[in-house]
């Protein structure tokens, strides 16, 4: 399924009514208009092939697929779905049900295995929602490359600044570089004067 020329089928109100409402906790499309904002950022890059680094049950996976012709998402072999003891369905079971067939899972055993991978990847913008933590600075250094980094999360919990690694580090990217909408924050490559 190539979004870019058929009908926009896949949503949360679908998800939901197939899935029930849980299927949503901990996704980038579990806040309001959460899908909109994606699609927004999607729709401006126009790529081919998206990155996802953190796809735990393979939601946002699942809906981006719709917009570009592969989806590659990676994540821990050993991460947040292994510890869920409410596992739905398995990501490839979702993904098979829902009817999508352009989406490339990378289970990695940590960060390094990551970045191996990732060197040897073609992709035209990322979808940075994984570790949030300082590895969220290497995610972008492994993926810049491609020009256009979205960013998952970006906010400011004013009573737990261990929990803004996110915000801290997008801030300390040029801010003319940076276009911020809700909690996703975009990242664009510069472009190089001739
Ligand atoms: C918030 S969830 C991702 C949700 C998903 N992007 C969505 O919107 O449906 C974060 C995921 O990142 C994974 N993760 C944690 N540390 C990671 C790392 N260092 N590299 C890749 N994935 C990681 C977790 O296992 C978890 O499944």
């Amino acid at each position: 399924m190539d979004g870019r020329t058929k009908k926009h089928l896949i949503t949360p109100k679908l998800l939901i009514k197939k899935y029930g409402s849980r299927c949503l906790k901990s996704s980038a499309l579990r806040i309001p208009e959460g899908d909109k904002w994606l699609e927004y950022f999607v729709k401006k890059v126009k790529p081919d092939v998206i990155l996802e680094i953190g796809t735990y049950r393979g939601i946002t996976s699942a809906y981006l697929s719709q917009f570009c012709k592969k989806v590659i998402t990676i994540d821990l072999k050993n991460g947040k779905l292994e510890e869920t003891d409410d596992p739905i369905l398995s990501r490839h079971e979702l993904w098979a049900d829902l009817g999508i067939k352009n989406i490339e899972f990378h289970a990695v055993k940590g960060n390094y295995e990551k970045k191996k991978i990732i060197n040897h990847m073609h992709f035209d913008m990322v979808f940075i929602d994984g570790a949030h933590d300082k590895t969220i600075r290497g995610d972008y250094m492994m993926t810049r490359k491609c020009g256009n980094v979205l960013f998952h999360d970006y906010r400011e919990i004013k009573d737990r600044p261990d929990k803004n690694q996110i915000f801290r580090f997008v801030n300390s990217l040029a801010r003319r570089d940076i276009e911020v909408q809700n909690v996703f924050a975009f990242w664009k490559k510069r472009e190089q004067k001739a």
